[in-house]
């Protein structure tokens, strides 16, 4: 999302941010090349302060497109990660892992959330970023998911969606800057009550990222100013967005669930 020969100041200025230490050490223009959406390290760095990761963890990384989460994770909590993305082909994302140099702690593989081929129990913790709700809004899927953890283990996401719900009502000031896929937009106290639901897990943590919009905002500024050409568009229609909204409607919900200790 934001071109090799953008503005060192201006990189600085959108990107170093105290609320995302760890993401500052990394190159500015590869955190932006590797991006998919929000900026996927200063998502991830903030959920990891909501968990207890610690060197030999084993990781899903659900939706994790060309892996800089799962990279981020393995290089700063040492916990080993299987990168799972449906539409990311593993010979794509495997060179930027290998690049990162942590080959021996990320697996890319190519699988849809629904078909996942894992034993019974083998995560200590599920990730997902900016990707939960294209898929995890299904009835049954936290139930699903929750085989793949360990007792005691941990389902945490942060991914588009809503301050509060708006039961369909798209509200007017964003009339013209809608798209039809927000529909799976939640709010924070949605997902508590949809992964409650589910029985299997217990959620610990919901709310929304504090000033999400205002950091999607940043971030995409520096896209539609500096994007590729295909970038380009869809950072300044985030940038008009962000603008109009101003955090009343679309946010970022932040959602750690547990899976109860056997
Ligand atoms: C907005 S992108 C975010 C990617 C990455 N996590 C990031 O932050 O840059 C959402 C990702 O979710 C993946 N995805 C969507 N539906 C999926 C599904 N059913 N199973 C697995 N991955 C899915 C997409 O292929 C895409 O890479």
């Amino acid at each position: 999302m934001l071109a090799e020969d953008a503005d060192p100041e201006l990189v600085a200025e959108k990107l170093i941010h105290p609320q995302f230490p760890r993401s500052a050490a990394y190159d500015p223009v590869w955190q932006g090349r590797y991006a998919l959406g929000p900026n996927p390290l200063w998502l991830t760095e903030s959920l990891s302060g909501l968990l207890d990761l610690s060197p030999g963890m084993r990781v899903l990384d659900l939706g994790c497109g060309w892996a800089t989460s799962a990279i981020f994770l393995a290089k700063e909590y040492g916990v080993d990660v299987v990168a799972v993305d449906q539409r990311m082909p593993p010979h794509l994302n495997w060179p930027v892992i290998v690049e990162a140099g942590v080959q021996s702690q990320v697996m890319p593989l190519q699988a849809e959330a629904h078909d996942l081929r894992f034993a019974r129990g083998y995560f200590d913790a599920v990730v997902s970023i900016d990707a939960y709700h294209y898929f995890g809004t299904d009835e049954l899927y936290a139930g699903y998911l929750q085989q793949f953890l360990a007792p005691g283990g941990v389902l945490a996401f942060v991914t588009l969606g809503l301050a509060e719900e708006i039961d369909g009502v798209v509200p007017e000031h964003l009339a013209d800057a809608w798209e039809p896929d927000f529909h799976a937009f939640h709010s924070p106290e949605w997902w508590r009550a949809h992964l409650g639901r589910s029985g299997q897990l217990d959620v610990e943590h919901a709310d929304l990222l504090p000033d999400g919009w205002k950091h999607c905002m940043r971030w995409h500024e520096l896209g539609a100013q500096a994007a590729e050409p295909q970038w380009r568009g869809f950072c300044e229609g985030w940038v008009r967005r962000f603008g109009i909204d101003r955090g009343r409607t679309i946010g970022l919900p932040r959602v750690v669930a547990r899976k109860p200790p056997a």
